[in-house]
């Protein structure tokens, strides 16, 4: 059991675990959904509901996640079986990992079409195409897009295509070296872009914006929003942290490391609030705008700033280069599954995969033209996915996963493996036995 390691590779350094990790957790989650679902719930409230889950809810089942996958060092379905087995408990536990590979290929088709929209508004951006737009022809802009199926495809199928072309070369030559050169250069574009914001006369209001904490602002609604978007921008409840975790080298701290990748994600997903709340206050408008806040409200301001057009194009590439990190990992769980347990070669696994979700995601993309009337419960196909992903199934994977490694483990594997204090294990402990599944199951059913 000692020096068991995944038969995928195992990443290079503590360091480097952390950043895949982060890179995986930070994308459009924090770029594109934070700053648009904060402006729809009202701001400050909201932004705080959301710090409280993650420190409570998010942070401690990511640990969980962590462990599971370094314990066992296999793809997630096949580590909670293992552990299940160790610890005398029945092998139906791999239904989770099962229910989270479902949901990374959900998550990935709408997510897929998004990353498309940011390639489509980086060309866009450097064309000049957006220079000068008033706030109506951007709104145009959007929709002409949203409209037009083919633009949508090549995009999508250019963005699947970027995302295969790492997953299929593994973990050390793709996964990690992708990591390497992007995580860096992303810390660069978003301290840029802050640095811009900062000088801009909104900042103040976009600040008091994000910060200004009002809880009678609050509704069941919002926590619900808050609790499933933590699940989200961790990339928590599916597998993706417990297959990152199954790389890890052993001696790396479990405890501290998630702490650190908790805090990078939460760190950009504020910075990127302060980037983009300011730029649409200095410009008079509204923060409410939805899922369009960036790409119709952002053009509008870039093409009235100095400079506007070269920030404009480092924006929309910051943001592409944080969905291609994060995408990886959505498939990188399943492919790992179907080479350790049918034996597929990783290349087969990985096309595989990318073409299944490549056409659900046409219907993610037909949901904005010719499949506008297919809707799920008054949902069309791409809002229904981003629903059942991030308000059930993430949170419901989340506490089978919290609930799992806290009443079903046996205690002294954790011990073992974790190896932190006595304080953070009995916190640890606290927090997935109890607070996790209840304040969960509380929201989930409330909404429900
Ligand atoms: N966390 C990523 C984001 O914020 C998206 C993501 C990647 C994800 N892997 C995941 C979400 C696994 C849920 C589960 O954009």
């Amino acid at each position: 059991m000692k020096n068991k390691t995944s038969i995928q590779g195992t990443w290079a350094s503590r360091w480097i675990f952390i950043l895949a990790a982060t890179g995986s957790a930070v994308g459009l989650g924090n770029i594109w959904k934070f700053p648009y679902i904060t402006g729809e719930n009202g701001g400050g409230a909201f932004v705080l509901v959301y710090l409280i889950c993650i420190a409570l809810v998010g942070l401690p089942i990511m640990m969980a996640e962590v462990f599971i996958g370094r314990r066992a060092r296999k793809n997630p379905i096949n580590a909670l079986e293992d552990l299940a087995e160790e610890s005398g408990q029945s092998k139906k536990w791999g239904i989770i990992g099962l229910m989270g590979m479902l949901a990374g290929i959900f998550i990935f088709s709408f997510y897929s079409v998004v990353a498309g929209w940011v390639l489509h508004y980086i060309k866009a951006m450097a064309s000049g195409e957006l220079a000068n737009v008033s706030s109506e022809q951007a709104g145009a802009l959007f929709n002409e897009l949203l409209a037009d199926p083919v633009t949508l495809l090549g995009w999508h199928t250019l963005f699947t295509i970027m995302v295969l072309a790492v997953v299929i070369a593994g973990v050390n030559k793709g996964l990690e070296r992708a990591t390497r050169i992007m995580m860096p250069a992303l810390f660069f574009l978003l301290i840029a872009l802050l640095g811009y914001a900062i000088s801009t006369p909104g900042f103040s209001q976009g600040w008091d914006f994000m910060f200004h904490f009002d809880v009678s602002e609050l509704s069941w609604d919002a926590v619900l929003v808050a609790l499933g978007h933590s699940f989200f921008t961790l990339s928590l409840g599916m597998g993706t942290i417990m297959a990152y975790g199954s790389y890890m080298p052993k001696k790396a701290s479990i405890g501290s490391t998630v702490l650190m990748v908790g805090a990078l994600d939460t760190l950009v997903a504020l910075v990127a609030g302060l980037a983009i709340f300011p730029i649409i206050f200095s410009n008079g408008m509204n923060p409410g705008a939805g899922p369009g806040l960036m790409f119709i409200s952002l053009p509008v301001a870039f093409g009235q700033m100095a400079f506007g057009q070269f920030f404009g194009v480092l924006f929309f590439v910051l943001v592409g280069v944080a969905a291609w990190t994060s995408a990886i990992s959505l498939l990188e769980p399943s492919v790992a599954f179907l080479v350790e347990r049918f034996k597929l070669k990783r290349s087969t696994a990985s096309i595989g995969l990318a073409i299944l979700v490549w056409l659900l995601g046409i219907a993610c993309l037909g949901s904005f033209n010719f499949m506008s009337d297919v809707t799920f419960f008054g949902k069309n196909t791409f809002d229904a996915l981003d629903y059942l992903t991030t308000n059930i199934m993430l949170p419901l994977g989340g506490i089978l996963i919290a609930i799992f490694a806290g009443w079903f483990v046996k205690d002294q594997f954790v011990k073992d493996e974790v190896q932190t204090s006595n304080i953070i294990h009995t916190c640890w402990k606290i927090s997935v036995c109890v607070i996790s599944p209840i304040a969960v199951s509380i929201v989930l059913l409330l909404n429900l």
